[in-house]
């Protein structure tokens, strides 16, 4: 009886087996003749998926059998693969996530314009966290090569470099040439200079050594963000729904992180009636000190690298921020827009959507 019952189990787990090799045998095969093509093919397809077959470039290992496809320009890796009997096999795509889906919000049919800003505010003679203007243009060519309506404000120094880096993009590109003396909102850089320079101000002030505490034009140039924001809906060059402010140097100087050249980039997940910014940590705990947080050396919550949403947000967000900022320099409070824009969170947090991630998660989170 229980020889038979053994029997049986073994015959069947014996057809299965036979099965599963068939089974198998199919699809290894099937992936053959997908996969087994030859050059000329492999680089076809590689055009079909968006990556432009002119910046791959084939590089031989030692191994003669081995080759990786490499996009120049700056992005890594896309496509490892080697040779065997001098057909292509596809092993590896290390990067698929970054294969872009082009042009998601065209489909949508909504547009988005990006808004930057550079000024040179004498960094590199900071006493601390110094980097020269020339580290912001460097840092500044990943935000230039994107694909998106660009909106930078910059000073006459930086209009060349920007306007090279635009180079093909001018009809996606508004370069608006100001001094920072000249912005409409200047009259708060001197209210700043009073406050940072006070007794008050200084006092307990635990960050005196981080911008935020010693350079007013620092925390002004921070919160001029809005205001460049807030212009750029009025003016509204592109047409656009939506408006997302980037540092010129996000990223600082990290091109890994940006999507491929060619390939329009929109946070298309984010297109709503809430500004989005990314979170870095939990906020509630600092709803209770929020008013004296500017002397306390905590690390950021709110990223302030990157946020936005629609013009109808963005314009009820500067209304919102200009009333805060305005209430912190009657009170002698100043910090940089990071903490300011914690203190709206805490003020309206129906009007923010804050995704936790980390600094450097914009193209990972959004898209
Ligand atoms: C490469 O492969 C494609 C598709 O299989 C074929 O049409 C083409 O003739 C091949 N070219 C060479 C040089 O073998
Ligand atoms: C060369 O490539 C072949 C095929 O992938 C692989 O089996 C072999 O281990 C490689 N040899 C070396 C020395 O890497
Ligand atoms: C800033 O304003 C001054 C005085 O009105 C003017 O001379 C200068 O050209 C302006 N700068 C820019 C870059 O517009
Ligand atoms: C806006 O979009 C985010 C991300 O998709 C979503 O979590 C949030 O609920 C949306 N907010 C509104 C008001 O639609």
């Amino acid at each position: 009886m229980r020889y038979v019952f053994v029997r049986r189990i073994i015959i069947i787990i014996s057809i299965l087996w036979v099965f599963s090799m068939l089974f198998f045998q199919m699809i290894y095969s099937t992936k053959g003749i997908f996969e087994k093509v030859n050059h000329t093919y492999f680089a076809d397809k590689l055009l079909q998926n968006k990556i432009n077959l002119v910046e791959v470039s084939a590089k031989s290992d030692d191994n003669q059998s081995f080759i990786k496809y490499t996009r120049t320009g700056g992005i890594t890796t896309d496509v490892i693969s080697h040779f065997e009997n001098h057909m292509v096999l596809r092993t590896k795509n290390t990067n698929e996530e970054r294969i872009c889906s082009c042009g998601c919000c065209q489909r949508k049919g909504k547009s988005v314009t990006i808004v930057t800003a550079l000024f040179d505010i004498g960094r590199k003679r900071w006493p601390s966290y110094k980097r020269t203007y020339q580290d912001y243009l460097n840092f500044a060519q990943n935000v230039l090569k994107l694909d998106v309506n660009l909106v930078f404000y910059v000073e006459e120094k930086g209009r060349y470099f920007v306007e090279k880096h635009r180079q093909g993009k001018e009809h996606k590109t508004e370069v608006v040439l100001t001094d920072w003396k000249n912005f409409t909102f200047y009259n708060y850089l001197s209210e700043m200079e009073t406050i940072m320079g006070s007794k008050e101000f200084k006092s307990n002030h635990q960050q005196l050594n981080n911008p935020e505490g010693f350079s007013p034009l620092y925390n002004f140039l921070m919160s001029a963000k809005f205001f460049i924001m807030y212009e750029t809906t009025l003016r509204n060059t592109f047409h656009s729904d939506y408006f997302f402010w980037m540092d010129a140097g996000y990223g600082h100087g990290n091109s890994d992180i940006f999507p491929p050249e060619d390939c329009p980039w929109a946070p298309c997940n984010i297109l709503n009636d809430t500004i989005s910014y990314i979170r870095l940590g939990p906020t509630d705990v600092y709803k209770p000190n929020i008013n004296r947080l500017y002397k306390m050396a905590v690390p950021p919550v709110i990223n302030g690298g990157f946020f936005g949403g629609s013009k109808k947000v963005i314009q009820n967000f500067y209304k919102l921020y200009k009333d805060v900022l305005e209430d912190w320099l009657k009170n002698g409070r100043i910090d940089d827009d990071q903490t300011i824009a914690l203190a709206c969170y805490f003020e309206r947090p129906s009007l923010f959507n804050l995704v936790p991630g980390g600094w450097k998660d914009v193209f990972k989170l959004f898209n």
